[in-house]
């Protein structure tokens, strides 16, 4: 056989390979931030067969260490500054107040996806966004040549791990200016058995963060509840 064919064939046994059922085409996903929803996404992109690579302020804890055994499969830790650098996507798993501050550290985030699940509202009182527009719009701003997708903020890290404990479906909105890069977002939350609803630019953003001022005021009025968006077939 010729070096032409066989490479033809390696090819095509690649192509048939991602056409078989369940077959994932494994991406890098850093995720900063080793705290609930760090945990929760990096264990469970990792089932989806991910690589995971977590990015931490001390990467050497016995905490992060755990979480790298617990997650499986490649998971690693590092420093939050080398965990994006072969990353194609990278989660934000960070306190809201310091999102922005973060990404402006990460380095060149170019063609990257960043899902942003962060919240930044005002606790005392009623609670309130932190900001006239939105973590999400600032985080676009800070790295303008990434694809930032809002997602995750509205609903608590024990939903990401276990759905069912809702009682019921529990939808994801997916805000960001890229349809190619919530199409890969949506793949991740469809497969961890939540549903993903696209919610237009990342201007949006604005409106989810307000969801989960509803979903925490709710709480605080002890009248809680889940988001569960049902689609419909009519415009
Ligand atoms: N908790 C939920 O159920 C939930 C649900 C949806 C969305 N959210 C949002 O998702 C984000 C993460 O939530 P979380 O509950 O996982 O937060 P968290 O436990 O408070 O913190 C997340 C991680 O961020 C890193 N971090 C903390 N302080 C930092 C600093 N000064 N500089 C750099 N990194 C720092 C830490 O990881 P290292 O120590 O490894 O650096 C920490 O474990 C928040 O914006 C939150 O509003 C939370």
């Amino acid at each position: 056989m010729s070096a032409g064919s066989c490479l033809l064939s390696i090819r095509s046994l690649f192509l048939l390979l991602l056409m078989l059922p369940g077959t994932v085409l494994a991406e890098r996903i850093a995720i900063i931030g080793t705290g609930d929803v760090g945990s929760a996404l990096g264990i469970e992109f990792a089932a989806l067969g991910h690589d995971i690579v977590y990015g931490s302020r001390d990467p050497s804890r016995n905490e992060v260490k755990t979480l790298v055994e617990r997650t499986g499969g490649t998971a690693s830790a590092t420093t939050q500054a080398k965990s994006v650098i072969d990353a194609d996507i990278v989660v934000l798993a960070v306190p809201g107040s310091l999102a922005v501050a973060i990404v402006e550290g990460l380095g060149d985030m170019s063609g990257k996806i960043i899902i942003d699940p962060t919240n930044h509202y005002i606790r005392d009182g009623v609670p309130r966004l932190a900001t006239e527009t939105s973590n999400g719009e600032s985080i676009q701003a800070a790295a303008p040549d990434a694809h930032v997708v809002k997602a995750f903020n509205t609903l608590s890290w024990r939903q990401m791990v276990d759905p069912d404990s809702s009682g019921g479906p529990v939808s994801i909105p997916l805000a960001g200016n890229s349809a190619e890069a919530k199409a890969k977002v949506a793949e991740l939350v469809a497969g961890m058995g939540l549903e993903p609803v696209d919610v237009g630019p990342i201007r949006n953003a604005r409106h989810v963060e307000g969801m989960l001022v509803l979903w925490i005021q709710a709480r605080v009025n002890g009248d809680p509840f889940d988001y569960h968006l049902r689609k419909t077939d009519s415009q």
